[in-house]
């Protein structure tokens, strides 16, 4: 069959990776795709929010299957514009995809489905003496979430009643993200650990990958402010089986009911982020795609067919797929450049992938790159992420081999974290 997939980052890139493992995919189109994906998959610059655009595409190429990658093309109702045209979609529809551009509804819907997750009350700019009113009143630390998208930068978690009034002013009046902060949800803190869950279901019938962990924090230790993601790892030991089963019987299953029975069920992966505390998991976000860099460590340790389950999940199918099954376990290095998750430069010159990828195991992923005189240059703030993976499920060994790869990259202003996977496998990785 022939794909096409649209994004440009290492999501997208570990994406097209799995599909062409796939011996059913015969072609690969990539919208706008990255250096990276250039010897998977034919690159075609087109902006992937573009909807008229993207529909365009797809009546030239007439792919049996589009993959949307990353949410913002979901919120500009791609997905419903290729669905309109007759198109066989691996995504969510605007209105199903409101599970992340739109937090204060996705509270609501958990609220009214009974799904486990901080109490919290949303505010509207119009609102904003009855938004500090409940802030002066709520217990500390307090978190505050701009309810729009923000590129994962628009939560605040604030320890003083000060600190959470200037926040809620700067988001209600738009300085701090734009219309994205024009509501806001306040919400109680949930102490614990996190874990992502990712489900991918036809709207009725799901399975479910590996969990994983990503680390959100620029810094070893998890300090710094927030990231994408510096690096992730799965299989995330804290999601024990009985977790996993009443993550999808409390969170999965009543989220995928819920979402049918207001008319917008939920097609594509849904991520489930949660927060576990005592062995009880609540929710902190729903994205309404797959994770960035949890899937850098995901899809190389799943044993499925990645394109059959997607074409399934996109036709109604998913029943027939069957359970997924992970094997073995992967970790994954994000370098980034100097200055990120504030300003960077780029164009920077990178060395040593094809070294990095010599070694076993080691895959890299590009998430910010660009070809410039046929030299391979940084080109935004998270650079690579660099896979290993351990066939055995020793997640000890897939660290230290992630590691050995990432050294033999660089770049100007390279850095990285030095503790991806800590949480699994303990301190001092570098060994
Ligand atoms: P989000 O964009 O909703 O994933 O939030 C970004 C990060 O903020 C999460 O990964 C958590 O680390 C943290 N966070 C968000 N909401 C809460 C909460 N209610 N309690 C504790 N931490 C939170
Ligand atoms: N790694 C966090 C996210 O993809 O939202």
């Amino acid at each position: 069959m022939t794909i096409l997939l649209l994004g440009s980052g290492g999501r997208e890139h570990a994406i097209a990776w799995k599909l062409r493992q796939s011996p059913t995919v015969t072609r690969l189109i990539c919208a706008p795709g990255n250096p990276g994906m250039a010897t998977l998959g034919q690159l075609l610059p087109v902006n992937p929010d573009d909807a008229n655009g993207v529909v365009e595409l797809w009546r030239q190429l007439a792919p049996d299957l589009v993959v949307i990658g990353p949410e913002a093309p979901l919120a500009a109702g791609v997905s419903d514009a290729l669905r309109d045209a007759g198109a066989a979609v691996f995504g969510p529809s605007k209105a199903a995809a409101r599970l992340e551009w739109d937090k204060s509804f996705s509270k609501n819907f958990m609220e009214r489905h009974g799904i486990p997750s901080a109490a919290s009350q949303s505010f509207a700019a119009e609102q904003i003496d009855a938004a500090r009113n409940y802030v002066a009143a709520h217990p500390l630390p307090v978190v505050l979430k701009a309810s729009g998208l923000a590129a994962g930068k628009g939560v605040v978690i604030a320890q003083t009643t000060e600190e959470a009034l200037a926040t809620l002013d700067q988001m209600l009046d738009g300085s701090a993200f734009g219309a994205a902060g024009e509501t806001v949800v306040i919400e109680e803190f949930m102490q614990g650990e996190e874990a992502s869950v990712f489900a991918i279901t036809d709207g009725k019938h799901y399975g479910v990958l590996a969990p994983s962990q990503d680390h959100k924090r620029v810094g070893d230790g998890d300090t710094g402010p927030n990231t994408g993601g510096m690096g992730a790892y799965a299989p995330a030991p804290i999601v024990t089986p009985e977790l996993m089963q009443s993550i999808c019987q409390q969170i999965i299953e009543p989220t995928l009911r819920g979402m049918a029975a207001e008319g917008t069920p939920y097609i594509g992966c849904l991520y489930v982020g949660v927060m576990i505390h005592n062995g009880v998991a609540r929710v902190v976000e729903f994205n309404s795609r797959f994770g960035d860099p949890e899937t850098q460590v995901i899809l190389p340790i799943l044993t499925n067919d990645l394109a059959t389950v997607m074409l399934a999940a996109a036709n109604g199918t998913m029943e027939q797929v069957g359970e997924l099954a992970s094997e073995g376990a992967a970790a994954c290095v994000v370098i980034a450049s100097e200055g990120y998750p504030g300003s960077y430069p780029k164009g920077k010159e990178i060395t040593g992938i094809e070294q990095a990828e010599s070694r076993e195991e080691g895959i890299v992923f590009h998430a910010g790159t660009a070809m410039r005189d046929a030299a391979l240059v940084t080109n935004g703030g998270r650079v690579l992420g660099v896979t290993a993976i351990n066939q055995q499920g020793n997640l000890a060994d897939a660290v230290r081999h992630a590691y050995h790869a990432v050294e033999q990259i660089s770049f100007d202003g390279a850095f990285y974290r030095s503790d991806i996977g800590h949480r699994a496998v303990g301190g001092g990785n570098r060994a």
